[in-house]
């Protein structure tokens, strides 16, 4: 289908636009963009919008926007949720990387959840190619997961990659390029900080922003006991008074919060393993489990689904970069994309 396809140019970009973060990777120089997938749009007294900031500095202003200005997440769940505002901020990306340089377009590798719609696939062709690039080839997420994690993809064994990211979970076996049976559910890192501020708020009366109940995660969450009982203290605004205050939260209380969301998690692992052919199952059994995106941090994930599972399970190296990383990888193998690319 793509044996037209001649090698990739040096201004060539492989692109993982995640629910949390997207990142770049440039042909010969590795990541080169890591941001936040947040958008600050402002409006004038017309109504139109103009991109005011994205990334990093656009996550800054999450809850804290002015009137005129709106601080947008235009991901959810994988796929895009705001079309305009994916386009303008991946211009703005691309355009910083290129600078003035007078490069012609991009081709591009990106990524897309596994079992998305076509027309969620397509609106993310679109949306990179109005963002200024010249082609671009999709490749499924776990598959990418996998390549990042160093996953040997292209032999007849079963590998089994499970991505926990910011909006979602996608599990995979994977075994000569293709994959064997995948798994997607609509939970991940961002599910677990929005339960956290619901369990504040239901046992403090306590409103969290979500940024605070992302640190809280990130500091004293845990998947299953640790054996310390860790504190931490919060400040948000009181339900009732309507008032400022603070609250100090420990790791017993955030685990239990975030128990709903973890167990989605391992269901979704428990059901792959259900659904695997035996001789790859077998091959499972002997190489494990890899963990790769944010959540492979939460504490005790790995030890989790060890327990749960009976199997080894390892957290790939740098999880988080592992979907760019493993992208970035095909830009010098037309081969080994030829054979994974998705339409
Ligand atoms: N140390 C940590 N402990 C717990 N969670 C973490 C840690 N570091 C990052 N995370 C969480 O990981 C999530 C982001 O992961 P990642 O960047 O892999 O997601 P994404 O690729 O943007 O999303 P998706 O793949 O679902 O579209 C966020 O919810 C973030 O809070
Ligand atoms: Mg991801």
């Amino acid at each position: 289908m793509f044996g037209w396809l001649t090698g990739f140019l040096a201004n060539d970009l492989a692109i993982d636009l995640g629910t949390s973060n997207t990142r770049i990777f440039a042909k010969g120089q590795g990541i080169v963009t890591n941001e936040p997938t947040v958008v600050a749009v402002a409006r004038d007294h017309m109504g139109t919008r103009k991109v005011s900031a994205v990334g990093r500095e656009a996550k800054e202003m999450l809850g804290r926007t002015p009137t005129g200005i709106e601080a947008i997440r235009p991901m959810r769940n994988g796929v895009i949720a705001d079309f305009e505002s994916v386009s303008a901020m991946l211009r703005l990306l691309i355009r910083t990387l290129h600078g003035n340089r007078g490069l012609s377009a991009p081709r591009t590798i990106v990524c897309v959840p596994v079992g998305v719609t076509e027309v969620e696939k397509r609106a993310v062709k679109e949306a990179v190619s109005t963002a200024g690039a010249r082609e671009v080839f999709l490749v499924e997420e776990p598959m990418a997961a996998a390549m990042g994690a160093d996953l040997p993809i292209t032999e007849p064994s079963g590998n089994m990659v499970v991505d926990i990211g910011g909006g979602r979970t996608e599990v995979a076996v994977i075994s000569l390029s293709g994959i064997v049976f995948a798994n997607s559910v609509r939970v991940g890192g961002e599910k677990m900080d929005e339960a956290i501020v619901q369990y504040a708020k239901r046992r403090y009366n306590l409103l969290l922003g979500e940024q605070t109940a992302e640190e809280v995660k990130k500091r004293i969450g845990a998947a299953s006991p640790t054996g310390t009982l860790e504190e931490m203290e919060v400040k948000g605004r009181d339900v009732v008074g309507g008032v400022p205050k603070s609250v100090v939260l420990n790791s017993d209380e955030v685990r239990d919060a975030l128990s709903e969301t973890v167990s989605t998690i391992v269901e979704a692992v428990r059901i792959s393993l259900e659904r695997t052919p035996p001789e790859l199952a077998a091959d499972i059994v002997d190489r494990g489990i890899v963990l790769a995106g944010g959540g492979a941090l939460v504490k005790n994930m790995d030890v989790l689904l060890r327990e749960e599972t009976g199997l080894p399970v390892m957290i790939a190296h740098d999880p988080m970069n592992a979907v760019v990383r493993g992208i970035g990888s095909t830009l010098d193998k037309m081969d080994l994309l030829s054979e994974i690319a998705v339409v």
